[in-house]
Formats: C-alpha cells, sequence, structure tokens
C-alpha cells in the first residue's frame, strides 16, 4: 500500500473505533467538581438568553466550535458535509481533521473542501499536526492546507501521547515553536494552537503565546482518549509493546476544567477554545464560566453526523436548551454574565488550584479587567 493510502486506511480505523466503541474513559473533565449556585430570584427566562459572541473577530451566533476530526476517505467526506451543513445553519464554528493525508494524495482533497462549499460563511479551520509543522511541511504546503478550506483560522494540533501510543507515530517535535513564530508572522490568519485529549498547563500556554499563536484549544482530558482508541487496534494487531504502553497512559493528562483554570491564570485575554468532553449544556455554561470563550465538541458531533441531519441538528437543539436553562438559573442572560456567577469548586479542584499557584477569585476577577 502506498504512503497516502496506509494513511487514509488509518483514518478510516480511527474513524470506526470512534464511531462504534467506547473511546471515554480515564479520566473524567471534572466540571463534575464545579458547581453553580441556585438563584431563586431569577428574572432571566431561558428564551431571554443571547449566546452571541465575538471570538478572533468573527460573530459566532452560538459559542460552540465542532470540532475537527475528519477528512481523507469517502465516508469523511459524508459526514463532514453533514457537519457544515450544522455549521452553516447555526452559524459557528467548525474545523477539519488533519489535512496531511491530502497533501501526499492530492485526490482526497475535497474530502475537506466540501466543508467550505456546504459552510460559506461558517468559521473554518484548517488542522495539521505539530510534528508534521516541525517536520517537513514548507510554507508553500501549509497555504495550500489552507487554501483547500478557505480557512479562517488554521488549527496545528498537538498530540504528543497519540504519536507515542499509535504504532505510525511520528516521533520528531524539535523545532515546533520557532516554526509556529516563523508561521504567525507570516500567514494573513490566525493560528490556534490545539491539544487533542491532554490539556494545556500554564507554563504551556505562556510559551505558546511567547511564540505567536493567536489563540488556544485546550483540547483537555475526558473526552475522546487517544490512548483508548490506540489500545483497540494494538489489541487487533496483537501488538503488547503498545497495548502496555496505551493501558499506562490511559487517564494521562489535565482534566479539561483544571486546563481551562491553568491557562487563564496566566494569559486572561487570549482567545480560549475548551475541547474535551463537553457532553451538555451544563457543561459549556460550565466551561464559559471559568474564562473559555468557545468550546468544541467532537465525539458526539461525530456520532450524530453520521446518522444524518436531523440528529444532528437535535444534538444541537439540545445542549443549546440546556445552557440557556442553566443560564436562566443562575440568572444571567449573556456569556458576559456568566463568567461574573458564584462556582464553588470540590476539596480535589481547589488542592489542584493551590498546588498550581492559581488563585479561583483572581481568576475571576482576570477576566472582568
Ligand atoms: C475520530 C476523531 C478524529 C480526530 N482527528 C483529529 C485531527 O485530525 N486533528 C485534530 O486536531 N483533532 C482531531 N480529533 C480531536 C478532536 O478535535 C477533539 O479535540 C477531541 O475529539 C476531544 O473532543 P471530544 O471529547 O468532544 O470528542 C479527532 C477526534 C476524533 C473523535
Amino acid at each position: 500500500m502506498s504512503l497516502d493510502n496506509v494513511t487514509s486506511q488509518r483514518k478510516l480505523e480511527h474513524l470506526m473505533i470512534a464511531l462504534n466503541e467506547d473511546i471515554e474513559g480515564g479520566l473524567t473533565t471534572w466540571f463534575e467538581d464545579i458547581r453553580f449556585i441556585h438563584n431563586a430570584i431569577t428574572e432571566v427566562s431561558p428564551n431571554e438568553v443571547s449566546l452571541k459572541t465575538k471570538v478572533l473577530g468573527y460573530s459566532f451566533n452560538y459559542p460552540i466550535i465542532i470540532a475537527g476530526m475528519t477528512g481523507g476517505h469517502r465516508l469523511c467526506a459524508r459526514i463532514n458535509e453533514t457537519l457544515a451543513i450544522l455549521a452553516e445553519k447555526f452559524h459557528v464554528g467548525i474545523g477539519v481533521g488533519s489535512q496531511r493525508v491530502a497533501i501526499e494524495n492530492p485526490e482526497l482533497e475535497y474530502t475537506f473542501s466540501i466543508v467550505r462549499e456546504h459552510a460559506p460563511n461558517a468559521f473554518v479551520i484548517a488542522n495539521i499536526g505539530a510534528s508534521e509543522v516541525a517536520k517537513k511541511y514548507t510554507l508553500n504546503e501549509i497555504q495550500r492546507i489552507i487554501k483547500m478550506v478557505e480557512a479562517n483560522a488554521l488549527a496545528i494540533h498537538f498530540n504528543a501521547l497519540h504519536e507515542i501510543v499509535q504504532p505510525e507515530g511520528i516521533l520528531s517535535f524539535r523545532g515546533i515553536l520557532n516554526k509556529i513564530r516563523y508561521l504567525s508572522q507570516t500567514l494573513e490568519i490566525p493560528i490556534i494552537a490545539k491539544e487533542v485529549g491532554c490539556g494545556i498547563s500554564k507554563e504551556v500556554a505562556i510559551k505558546l503565546s511567547e511564540y505567536g499563536v493567536s489563540a488556544i484549544d485546550i483540547g483537555g482530558a475526558g473526552g475522546t482518549n487517544w490512548a483508548i482508541i490506540e489500545y483497540l487496534r494494538a489489541k487487533r494487531l496483537g501488538d503488547s509493546l503498545k497495548m502496555r504502553l496505551s493501558e499506562m497512559l490511559r487517564d494521562w493528562g489535565i482534566p479539561t476544567a483544571i486546563s481551562i483554570c491553568e491557562v487563564r491564570s496566566v494569559l486572561p485575554h487570549i482567545p480560549l477554545i475548551a475541547t474535551g468532553g463537553i457532553r451538555s449544556g451544563l457543561d459549556i455554561a460550565k466551561a464559559l464560566a471559568l474564562g473559555a470563550d468557545l468550546v468544541g465538541i467532537g465525539l458526539p458531533f461525530l456520532r450524530a453526523a453520521y446518522r444524518g441531519i436531523e440528529e444532528a441538528e437535535n444534538y444541537f437543539t439540545s445542549i443549546i436548551n440546556e445552557l440557556k436553562a442553566v443560564m436562566s438559573l443562575v440568572n444571567t442572560d449573556n456569556i458576559e454574565g456568566l463568567r461574573k456567577v458564584p462556582l464553588i469548586f470540590s476539596v480535589r479542584f481547589s488542592e489542584w488550584l493551590k498546588q498550581r499557584g492559581i488563585d479561583p477569585i483572581k481568576l475571576s476577577r482576570s477576566r472582568q479587567i
């Protein structure tokens, strides 16, 4: 099999595992460690809530990004088409999966460009891996990736754990920060540094910002888990070494809720997308209250879109209803207000913040500057 076919085949394998197996587990998001205080005298009804927001110069109707997941195979094109229709209808953001496969095989470009065709007005995010950017891709190739989807932003995904546990992983990360600095000074669109399930710490956030990224998608632990996905692949292949490794790393990472606090504690104003295990309107409300500007949702949209546009719309409508209900119960009719409501943290949550020198009071105050 040629290299491009191998990559396309692997994309399909990941997709089928994500659609059919239980790939969440290990750490949780730790959103369960945060509680809102119920407001018995709320004056806001759910239908008065506005979820409009402006991030990276773009006006979103809802603070939601359909996380970049797929592309590179016929089946992925169909899912991308459905997700794009959804993004266009609700005027939210949409990412695509890694476009490496289309650089290797231009015949597969349509599996990505189909997103822009069906979402002419959405905020579309191109996608490529940090190890590929560090190792080989030239400016020309990066510009091809951007043009392929007429992207509004470029996500460079950091997936060290995944590269380490998957048999075909690229284990060369050296040089990525300098390459990011060069790209951030050269490209006309913003760069989003994006983790894919292990979270971003405050130290890493500072580094990324110093090297010129415009936004951070914290991609925390608690949702789609690459150690589990690769464990399942290794088991099928009878690769006991990779099975042991991925099993050991099952609960590696920084929970999503914690990662938001880590990044916000040092970068109060950087556009922050919270992805990783966001499943309900309550999760969205908590992420926004902690300081996220947008949330990214992957697996639930993927599974719904596979079943068709109606399912995808139903899921979207449900989480929006849930979010509006929660905002009503804390007496706020907009996202800015949500950032000011009091929150209660569990002991383990507070302990993490304390050991990391993060003051939760300062955290919320810094958002109000
Ligand atoms: C099947 C699948 C493929 C993915 N491929 C990519 C990818 O190519 N690039 C990327 O940045 N993230 C990729 N992701 C990660 C998602 O963007 C997201 O960060 C992750 O799924 C966590 O969100 P969730 O818990 O809501 O699924 C993929 C996720 C899934 C489920």
